[in-house]
């Protein structure tokens, strides 16, 4: 009799633990982007079905008292409403989500603060910190959000440099080469400095049972920023910005696959999914705490004559981000949408409107491209590394099989909010949740 109440116990047990083990959707709603795109909040509200937490971007940290506030950007431009308000009260027709500020995102640029990183100030400094913390829980009170991200804004890795011509190093130099230049001189310090901060964070959440969430930033080192069994400890969850490995802006000159999900041949060997998951799970059991960055934007390079006309990457000679009409400001960077439309473009078009060619990948490990050759006089030509509802569902299906966390969406105003696409809303979007 013993012995069955505690296998029954054990079965319970067992039963609680595997129905609780239900993958986070994390989505991430940069309102910076909706200025540009007039994205109305009722079409953000088909997604919320989807999201268990809602992460709106991005609050800044004003530079004179290194105190967050509600900046320009957070007021709704149509109404004029208070746009932080706008988005909590959200709650109360969704109320299982858990809706976060998120503070930095690569959006905080001050050009009077180029020269001084503001977030390696705040870390610098006990009192900064403090200060910090304790403005950080006035906000959450005063505006009603359930807790708060930090998209802290750490230098980033300088991209790896090719010495004498990329062919060379793909063909006889097996190796990368790395600018010696150090990313940050006091890199040890600003480690140590982020997991007190967290830490403070942490206590001072807990009396209000807020959430703590790290976001990573791409191209941010976690070896040289943060001390992850510690850290790990103090955060909800970490989301992996596991995507922009390549960029127009970064890599100029080479195009390739900007998020890859496994290793590629003969290519940067941490610029991958795997790896920087595998480095996390390396220092850290917690695994149900990894979520896994998902983008719904693609990155866009203009091929020149010399890129050839196969389309097979890496792409040489290419020169920049492709300048596109009717994209948004950021150069090269295309909504899923706006790469559907490419993509589907009537195939007598000619010049900047004919169709791009698509080539999906069967071996689901590296991602999908579209590509347009340039033209005899070098016009026109265009090649996008993007993500597709297909491939994003295969990465879902890498963190449901390596039972990490969950996926952070990078973000809902960039996937197909309005259905243009297939006519369904959000279409990367689901085809995640529906794998997760
Ligand atoms: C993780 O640990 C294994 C075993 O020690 C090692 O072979 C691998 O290179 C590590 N990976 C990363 C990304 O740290
Ligand atoms: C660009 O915008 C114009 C006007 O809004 C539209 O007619 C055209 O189809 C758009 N082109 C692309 C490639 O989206």
């Amino acid at each position: 009799m013993k012995i069955f109440s505690l296998l029954l116990i054990a079965f319970i047990t067992w039963l609680d633990c595997s129905q609780a083990h239900i993958a986070n959707m994390v989505c991430f709603y940069d309102a910076t982007n909706t200025q540009k795109d007039s994205m109305a909040l009722s079409d953000l509200e088909p997604a919320l079905h989807y999201c268990n937490y809602l992460v709106y971007g991005y609050a800044k940290i004003e530079p004179a008292n290194l105190l967050q506030e509600p900046s320009k950007v957070l007021v709704d431009a149509s109404t004029g409403r208070d746009h932080y308000r706008t988005i909590t009260n959200l709650k109360s027709k969704y109320p299982n989500i858990r809706i976060l500020l998120s503070v930095g995102g690569d959006k905080d640029i001050d050009l009077n603060y180029l020269e001084t990183n503001k977030y390696l100030q705040i870390l610098e400094d006990g009192n900064n910190r403090q200060a910090f913390v304790d403005s950080a829980v006035q906000l959450l009170r005063t505006y009603g959000f359930d807790g708060l991200d930090l998209s802290w804004q750490f230098p980033k890795n300088h991209p790896r440099k090719v010495v004498s011509g990329f062919k060379k190093v793909w063909s006889t130099v097996k190796g990368w080469f790395t600018s010696t230049k150090k990313v940050d001189e006091k890199a040890e310090e600003h480690k140590t400095q982020f997991t007190q901060l967290t830490h403070a964070l942490r206590s001072a959440f807990n009396l209000h049972g807020y959430l703590l969430t790290l976001t990573m930033l791409p191209n941010v080192d976690p070896e040289l920023f943060i001390d992850i069994p510690s850290v790990i400890e103090y955060v909800n969850f970490v989301n992996l910005c596991t995507f922009d490995f390549q960029t127009p802006e970064r890599d100029p000159k080479i195009a390739d696959y900007s998020a890859p999900l496994y290793e590629m041949y003969e290519r940067d060997p941490t610029h991958n999914i795997e790896y920087n998951v595998q480095f996390w799970l390396n220092r850290t059991t917690q695994a149900h705490k990894i979520n896994v960055g998902i983008s719904t934007f693609g990155r866009a390079w203009m091929m020149s004559k010399d890129s050839g006309i196969t389309g097979y990457p890496p792409i040489d000679d290419t020169s920049g981000a492709a300048p596109l009409k009717n994209s948004t400001a950021n150069l090269g960077l295309l909504s899923w949408p706006q790469i559907c439309t490419l993509i589907h473009a009537d195939k007598d078009l000619t010049g900047e409107k004919a169709p791009l060619k698509k080539v999906g990948d069967p071996t689901k490990r590296f991602g999908t491209y579209a590509y347009r050759s340039a033209d005899d006089n070098g016009n026109y030509g265009i090649w996008v590394s993007y993500e597709e509802p297909a491939t994003a569902a295969i990465k879902a299906g890498y963190v449901h099989a390596r039972e990490l966390g969950g996926v952070a969406l990078f973000d809902l105003t960039r996937d197909d909010y309005r259905g243009e696409c297939a006519g369904e809303r959000y279409p990367i979007l689901r085809s995640i949740k529906y794998k997760l």
